[in-house]
């Protein structure tokens, strides 16, 4: 059988956790696949940073863009992030020349996601994005797959690593918050601008893909309410604690008569809650169904494994051939109806 073929853009955390997990399981990603998976082309800033993965053989494109339309490519892995620049303009060609993306970016997926469901309807190209809500945890195969058969009435989690990390070694150690993001920042975890993890923007992004999976139609992004931790101190957390809660920064989307409402901010969550031992990096997803009830998941929520884990979740649907909707629901909706309103919260 014909290998699947891959480009893999951004070789930084997760692109070199991409390549060496394709590696390191090869015979039963293979075996799972029903095909080999080969990354055979790359695009990365720096050719000569070593990355702790030989990347000996492997074509170089210094325009990530190349990717697109590069020919012997049957798959496209986006992992270099951010809305706009590099990023969108391969994400955008390669679905535009009918080539499948798998992307781990929230931010392009939470900010034109509309438009990108528009050119997958014209072309019919793949775009997958597991990675992008949740690092390790399946939470799109969930709610789009598991929980199908559902209407869903509520999806909510702890959908920042950093943010969980940074509220965990702070009353755990004590340690200052820019002592433990720093750490976060060593580790992997943060953004490239680390103000997205620690203003709470990147749950909004991680909310506003699970709204738009759980609701069927996408979530306006402008009309999130996002409160970060940066004023969280370790006095509210010592005290928080006093009363029997933690503090946790939650992402909260629910349906309601007028429509949707979505939210971001810190919470005080009491020590018995699922949510309250959810700690360090690890993140949650709560959705609840109007057939199955309420289904948490957790699991780690940012670094190289987990997320490299998901991305080739979805390397293995598109080998085997197997693809999904990108919102799991009927695209004519974007047009009746382009985002969902916000009722007030
Ligand atoms: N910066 C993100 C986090 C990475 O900390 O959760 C995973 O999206």
């Amino acid at each position: 059988t014909s290998p699947l073929k891959l480009g893999v853009a951004g070789l930084g955390t997760v692109g070199a956790g991409v390549v060496s997990l394709l590696r390191a399981n090869a015979d039963l990603i293979t075996a799972r696949a029903g095909r080999p998976i080969e990354v055979v082309a790359v695009s990365a800033r720096d050719r000569g940073r070593d990355r702790g993965v030989s990347l000996d053989g492997l074509a170089w494109h210094d325009d990530p863009v190349e990717l697109a339309t590069a020919p012997g490519l049957d798959a496209v892995v986006e992992v270099m992030g951010g809305s706009e620049g590099p990023a969108r303009a391969l994400v955008e060609a390669s679905l535009a020349a009918g080539r499948p993306v798998v992307t781990a970016n929230k931010a392009l997926l939470a900010t034109h996601g509309v438009a990108l469901a528009r050119l997958v309807e014209k072309t019919g190209a793949t775009l997958a994005y597991e990675a992008a809500v949740a690092g390790g945890i399946p939470a799109i195969k969930a709610l789009r797959e598991g929980l199908a058969a559902n209407r869903i009435t509520r999806v909510a989690g702890i959908l920042n690593g950093t943010c969980n990390y940074i509220l965990t070694e702070m009353r755990v150690k004590g340690l200052p918050f820019a002592t433990v993001l720093k750490t976060a920042q060593e580790l992997g975890y943060a953004e490239a601008d680390p103000g997205f993890d620690i203003d709470g923007v990147d749950a909004a992004h991680k909310l506003a893909i699970l709204a738009a999976l759980a609701f069927g139609r996408p979530v306006d992004l402008d009309a999130l309410h996002i409160e970060g931790i940066r004023h969280v101190s370790a006095l509210d957390i010592a005290l928080a604690g006093e009363l029997g809660y933690r503090i946790k920064l939650l992402g909260i989307a629910s349906q309601e008569k007028g429509g949707v409402t979505a939210r971001v901010h810190p919470c005080m969550v009491p020590e018995a809650s699922p949510l309250a031992a959810v700690e360090g990096v690890f993140n949650a997803v709560l959705a609840e169904g109007d057939a199955v009830g309420r289904v948490v998941l957790q699991g780690r929520g940012a670094g190289a494994g987990p997320t490299a884990s998901a991305v080739v979740a979805d390397i293995i649907d598109l080998a085997r051939g197997r693809t999904a909707p990108l919102w799991g629901a009927a695209s004519e909706t974007l047009d009746a109806s382009p985002a969902l309103p916000m009722a007030a919260h």
